[in-house]
């Protein structure tokens, strides 16, 4: 069995499950070493409270090795919207950022403006919501300090191009949202200043699996203004207030949750020892596949069809009168999705068999045999 055939066969969840986008079931290893590693914090024993420690140090240098970099610059956060709002509080300047982005982004820009007056935002309203490089060069002014994205696009699929917004923005800060695609978008993270995110969805690692990446331009120039007793190289300051970390760990509040961070590490050398590339490979074949069935029943898709502009997300943009009647048929077929805002996001993961398309195509099936034009 190679690595790829051992992790599709690790997706063990009741077939109809279309919503990893939305929560990623745990995998079978993760489910095991949280067993594992709650008996050992039960046990009292120094050791057995070291050992799970340990996974703290595993995580960052599994998450640094996927991004490319060093484990020093790789911070453990409860969430994305954690991780997100330690880089956005400590911005200066213009923060240049989509409207329609997922709240983690807009509603801690918004707070940040707010208090501390000292970001100053910038709305992109781009043309069905791709923040495309052409959108990002239109929205910059000279006082854009920042520009923050998501890699993948929660409601429409769309994947950005890192590299790409790099050359438009020059050596303004980028701040990625990865956590739509961390572990199946093969993305040029680098291209990037810092990239938060999560391994409860495609990681299938659980909640409170958060992280973040900082690279050198954006720990020069990121203040760190929310760092606690943690953010500091010192272990326990006590009785006089050291400054906060040079390195990513000032980014940081308190202690890491070691139990999260063992679901975390293991989720993350599961996805190493495939490779993302590979893993990526994989779900642009099913996401294709619900293209396929969504093209059959004549039902439009909002997400880009090339596979480099999407990752695990299928966005369906149904005729307003259709949406109702999509969504049940969905339903009554025990399909797990997404319905939100006249949208259907459906979103399958590599692991996602044939038995649930089968059940996908047929709910397509049923859906458009009681259409009306
Ligand atoms: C793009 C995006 N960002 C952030 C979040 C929230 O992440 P977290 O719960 O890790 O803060 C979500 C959740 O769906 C999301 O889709």
């Amino acid at each position: 069995m190679t690595d790829l055939d051992a992790f599709l066969a690790s997706f063990d969840g009741e077939p109809g499950y279309l919503d990893w986008a939305a929560f990623g079931p745990l995998s079978p290893a993760v489910r095991a070493e949280a067993v594992a590693d709650t008996e050992l914090l039960g046990s009292g024993r120094r050791s057995s409270i070291d050992l799970v420690d340990a996974h703290v140090r595993d995580a960052r240098e599994l998450i640094a090795t996927l991004i490319g970099t060093d484990a020093a610059q790789v911070v453990l956060q409860p969430s994305t919207s954690y991780g997100l709002m330690q880089a956005i509080y400590g911005l200066a300047g213009g923060l240049l950022l989509g409207r329609g982005e997922f709240p983690s982004l807009t509603v801690a820009a918004t707070r940040a403006a707010e208090a501390l007056g000292s970001v100053r935002l910038q709305w992109l309203e781009p043309a069905g919501g791709f923040v495309t490089p052409e959108a990002v060069r239109e929205g910059l002014t000279d006082d854009t300090r920042a520009v923050a994205v998501s890699l993948v696009d929660f409601r429409t699929g769309y994947r950005a191009d890192l590299g790409a917004i790099r050359d438009v923005i020059g050596d303004r800060l980028l701040i990625v949202d990865a956590i739509q695609g961390f572990g199946t978008v093969d993305a040029d993270y680098t291209a990037a200043d810092v990239v938060c995110a999560n391994g409860y969805k495609w990681l299938r690692a659980g909640r409170g699996t958060g992280f973040a990446w900082y690279g050198e331009r954006a720990l020069e120039r990121i203040a760190p203004v929310l760092s606690g007793y943690r953010g500091t190289d010192e272990g326990l300051p006590l009785d006089a207030v050291p400054p906060p970390a040079a390195s990513a760990q000032a980014f940081t509040v308190s202690g890491a949750d070691t139990l999260a961070a063992a679901r975390l590490s293991t989720a993350l050398a599961e996805t190493a020892a495939v490779g993302v590339g590979a893993i990526e490979q994989e779900l642009a074949a099913r996401t294709g596949d619900v293209m396929y069935f969504a093209d059959r029943y004549d039902v439009p898709v909002l997400t880009p069809r090339e596979p480099e502009r999407r990752g695990g997300i299928v966005a369906l943009a149904p005729a307003p009168q259709d949406a109702a009647p999509l969504a049940a048929s969905l339903a009554n077929h025990g399909l797990t999705v997404t319905v939100r805002s006249g949208l259907v996001r459906v979103s399958p993961h590599v692991g996602t068999g044939a038995d649930t398309l089968r059940l996908f195509g047929d709910a397509l099936a049923a859906f458009s045999a009681a259409r009306v034009w």
